[in-house]
């Protein structure tokens, strides 16, 4: 080697402190592989172990939706106070800057759109090559419990963690709620409690009584949707009820762009997740934000 000869010598080997032996603050990811763990640290905030991401995939199944008629000029305002972004690669590809450089959900599983009423019978729509070209930190994939498609759909689940697997990507399974499926407790304790036992590595769901038990019998992170658009206030009691009640963030996508003002939504969305602001400062933050916003002209 070169610089073989006259250099420094050693001798800093801290013989008095045993090597750090650092816990994981994502809930049970404590035994994942270091780049699984570095993958869920970009997604998850460390300094609060919670999350918010993001949802704007709805184009998968929907076409344009409300709010999402123009992907670039609703994201790229909203980009920046997310903590990672769910979306499909077509989305991120076309419209959505990479020098957002945010965490990337990637939505994994694709197939059907509401012009179906059993929409349970989707198919893997991304090859883990391309996930991985794509950079994504987390695979996304649909699944329907109790629907006719429930077989498959649990299949495309656990094909996604074993390739995501390969390449230390985490996977994130989505409990389904179709327009002929349950949406009780009951039927969310047991989705959730199924996808993580498949080896999910983090399971998002819908706000539900009895949210505390189901949170508490996943033992991996639950993030919540938000579903369809509440008044704001609304939604932000949900997403506060729910991180008072075990979840570790949210993946809310309509309370957001489809609000009167996106980034005073998203704003205030933060600020109860990782501020623990309650739900009426997190208002009050949104009407100023709004104020301020409309002062300059935007929204
Ligand atoms: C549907 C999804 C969507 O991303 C999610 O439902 C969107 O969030 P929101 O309900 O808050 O609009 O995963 O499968």
């Amino acid at each position: 080697m070169a610089d073989a000869d006259g250099m420094k010598q050693a001798k800093d080997y801290g013989l008095d402190t045993p090597q750090m032996s650092q816990g994981f603050h994502v809930k049970g990811m404590g035994h994942a592989d270091w780049g699984m763990k570095n993958r869920l640290s970009r997604i998850f905030n460390p300094a609060t172990s919670k999350t918010v991401m993001l949802a704007f995939d709805h184009g998968y199944i929907m076409g344009a939706a409300a709010g999402l008629e123009r992907l670039d000029l609703t994201i790229d305002p909203l980009a920046p106070y997310a903590d990672a972004l769910m979306a499909t690669r077509g989305a991120l590809r076309s419209c959505i800057n990479p020098a957002h450089n945010k965490p990337v959900i990637l939505r994994a599983s694709a197939g059907s759109t509401v012009l179906k009423d059993d929409m349970s019978h989707e198919v893997l729509g991304v090859e883990i090559d391309d996930a991985v070209r794509m950079n994504a930190s987390c695979l996304a994939v649909q699944v329907f419990i109790g629907a006719s498609g429930e077989c498959s759909s649990l299949k495309n689940l656990v094909n996604a963690i074993d390739s995501g697997a390969r390449y230390s990507i985490p996977t994130m399974g989505v409990t389904a709620v179709g327009k002929e499926m349950e949406r009780t407790n009951r039927y969310f304790m047991l989705a959730c409690r199924v996808l993580a036992e498949l080896g999910a590595h983090i399971v998002k769901t819908y706000y539900c009584e009895d949210f505390e038990k189901i949170a508490a019998a996943c033992p991996v992170p639950i993030v919540v949707a938000g579903g369809k658009k509440l008044p704001e206030l609304n939604a932000l009691k949900l997403a506060h009820s729910a991180i008072q009640q075990g979840a570790a963030g949210v993946d809310m996508g309509r309370n957001v762009f489809q609000s009167d003002c996106p980034v005073g939504m998203i704003k205030a969305i933060n600020a109860v997740v990782h501020n623990g602001f309650t739900p009426e400062q997190a208002l009050d933050l949104y009407e100023t934000e709004k104020a301020s916003l409309l002062k300059e002209g935007k929204r």
